[in-house]
């Protein structure tokens, strides 16, 4: 008898690498060389989940772990353009100060600005805080200090006759920050540093859209690489192949996975993950435990999706009604009718809020995916757009 291996072989939570990491080999070394050429610039751009910062995070380890020097920082979750001053500062203190003693001492002699110390409590390293009153300064005050602190990496690198990779992941987020002048302040900073390779990541997709075309803060300045699905047929059979570790009887399941959870390569291994705790409980996995699984999923995030649902207007929920139920497209008279729409261009503007706010997503090629529904709007997550069909059709007296 095989043994039965316990751990799960599909991981969702954060960033993944080693084994939980599949296939991206082509964006892997387009971002291996733009981390380690100096002067690079690279844009990955894609929609949320479909494992843009996991591939960025594999090449980031690939151009450290072959002597060179390279970090990400997260910058989705600041406040402040002084946050994301932080956010680098750590970063690149946590990578590049590891292995260059005099690096953080360098850097902040480079400064005109009070920067703290404080001891991490895990690495042990003494990490970097700008001034806490800096936070209520002036945005451009605080964009001024983002350009300094990137210059002084620069400088750094310079003396030191070496590149240093920095991925700005979500950098779209500067634009909180004073709209079009935080990128444009992006762009005057960046394309002077040629002892840096840069990745500016994101997702969000009406941001990013406008900087690359015509008269856009990044036209012209980076190579652009979009970030689709991983190749279906690839990542079904690695999904095969990983569920059979638990010695159990699979069908094919891969494929009626991808089916069924759409492109996002995390929406895919959160059911393959699902399904795999399903075998190992029934010893076996077949097309219907794929299904029954994926409603699993819906069901368990009832309480997350009715709240998604309850924060919208009466408006947005009859249009998201009409994405799922509406056999013509979004703006005719008998959509209009049908899901209580008003005039035309309410339901355009409406249509695209829901679009900005990452609810839906529509037929671009930006999204990497035809949009086949009679609106020419999808869902964005396939478990809120199963869960509008379970719980909210049969309001307006529509099968589920
Ligand atoms: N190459 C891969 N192989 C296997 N699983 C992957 C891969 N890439 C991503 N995933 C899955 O997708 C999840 C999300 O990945 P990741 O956070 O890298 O995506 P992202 O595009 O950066 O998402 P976000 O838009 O939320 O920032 C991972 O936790 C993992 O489950
Ligand atoms: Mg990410």
């Amino acid at each position: 008898m095989k043994k039965q291996v316990i751990s799960n072989p599909f991981r969702i939570h954060g960033v993944v690498e080693g084994e939980y990491f599949t296939d991206r080999t082509d964006e892997l070394r387009l971002m291996v060389r733009s981390l380690t050429e100096p002067g690079s610039k690279l844009l990955v751009y894609g929609p949320r989940r479909m494992g843009k910062t996991s591939a960025i995070l594999n090449a980031v380890n690939q151009v450290n772990n072959k002597g060179g020097h390279a970090f990400l920082a997260d910058l989705s979750t600041a406040s402040t353009a002084v946050d994301m001053c932080n956010r680098i500062l750590a970063a690149a203190t946590k990578i590049v100060g590891k292995k260059w003693k005099s690096f953080l001492t360098d850097i902040i002699s480079r400064l005109n600005i009070s920067v703290s110390l404080n001891h991490d409590p895990v690495t042990g390293l003494l990490m970097p805080s700008l001034d806490l009153n800096l936070r209520g300064t002036d945005s451009d005050k605080q964009r001024k200090t983002l350009s300094s602190i990137l210059d002084a990496i620069n400088d750094s690198a310079k003396e030191r006759k070496t590149t240093i990779g920095i991925v700005l992941d979500e950098f779209q987020e500067i634009h909180k920050f004073g709209g079009e002048t935080a990128e444009w302040d992006l762009r005057g900073t960046i394309q002077q540093h040629g002892n840096i390779g840069y990745i500016l990541a994101g997702s969000r997709e009406h941001l990013i859209r406008r900087m690359i075309i015509g008269h856009g803060s990044l036209y012209k300045l980076v190579d652009k690489l979009p970030f689709g699905p991983i190749n279906p047929d690839h990542l079904a059979k690695w999904i095969n192949l990983r569920m059979k570790t638990s010695g159990a009887r699979v069908e094919d399941v891969g494929g009626p996975i991808i089916r069924i959870a759409g492109p996002r390569t995390r929406d895919i291994i959160q059911v393959a993950r699902k399904c795999y705790d399903q075998v190992v409980v029934k010893g076996r996995a077949t097309l219907d435990d794929v299904e029954y699984v994926f409603n699993e999923i819906v069901a368990e995030e009832n309480d997350l999706l009715y709240a998604c649902w309850n924060s919208l207007t009466a408006h947005q929920q009859n249009v998201l009604r009409a994405v799922v139920a509406s056999q013509k497209g979004l703006t005719t008279q008998e959509t209009i009718t049908k899901f209580s729409l008003g005039p035309s261009g309410t339901v355009s503007n409406t249509a695209t809020a829901l679009v900005n706010a990452g609810h839906l997503v529509r037929d671009d090629a930006y999204t990497h995916k035809r949009i086949a529904t009679p609106t020419g709007y999808d869902f964005d997550s396939p478990f809120f757009k199963a869960w509008v069909i379970q719980h909210t059709l049969s309001d307006i007296g529509l099968p589920q």
